[in-house]
């Protein structure tokens, strides 16, 4: 049967060949020390894991969903791309990615970012500040190593999908097509497959 993370990978790069700037993000949902949902939007990276592409998100250990995935066995992470009318939505679980690979790649961020990062060791990500403009001076002041390196709270997350859901607009008959795909426990990958009521 077709690998159904293989097809996500394949028609991702349609929708990127497309323009698509959905291509890049996901949104990842988590449920917060409440209970309550939370959900937002992240770059969706696409990683070589031991010659495998894997995907994976990139986050401050200071962030509220770092907790949020630390204290759940899993979240959910949604994409839609416009340009070829696909929704896919998987339920995940997260394993830490190489350091040596986020410090690498976290080179290639702009600078404000780089800053950002060094910041949230004294004022946490999404922690409320005065106002703008002391965010900007506590940035001005920030004491950061020269140069440049990623603080160890930046880090970097392989995404494991247990279970997988593709709805596929693009029927000529408009009745959208709508598989799950379900991790076989236990089994080398494989995945079982049902149709659902879209
Ligand atoms: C297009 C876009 C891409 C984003 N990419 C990231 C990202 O890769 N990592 C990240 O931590 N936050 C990213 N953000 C910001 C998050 O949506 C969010 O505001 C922030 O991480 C705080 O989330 P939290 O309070 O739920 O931890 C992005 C936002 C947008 C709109």
């Amino acid at each position: 049967m077709q690998d159904p993370l293989a097809q996500f990978h394949a028609e991702r790069q349609l929708a990127r060949d497309a323009g698509d700037p959905m291509a890049h993000v996901c949104v990842l949902a988590t449920v917060d020390q409440q209970g309550r949902p939370q959900a937002r939007t992240l770059v969706l990276r696409n990683v070589d894991h031991n010659g495998s592409p894997r995907l994976a998100l990139f986050i401050n250990a200071n962030s509220p969903k770092w907790a949020e995935l630390a204290n759940s066995d899993s979240a959910s992470v949604q994409v839609y791309w416009p340009s070829v009318e696909l929704q896919y939505r998987m339920q995940v679980q997260t394993e830490a990615l190489d350091p040596k690979v986020v410090a690498e790649s976290w080179q290639f961020r702009p600078d404000a970012p780089k800053k950002m990062d060094w910041l949230y060791q004294q004022q946490a990500q999404s922690t409320a500040v005065a106002d703008r403009a002391q965010l900007l001076k506590q940035l001005d002041q920030l004491a950061s190593p020269e140069p440049l390196v990623a603080p160890e709270a930046a880090k970097g997350l392989l995404i494991q999908v247990t279970e997988i859901e593709r709805l596929d607009l693009t029927q000529s008959n408009g009745v959208h097509d709508r598989t799950l795909y379900t991790l076989r426990q236990g089994g080398q990958g494989e995945w079982d497959k049902q149709t659902l009521v879209p």
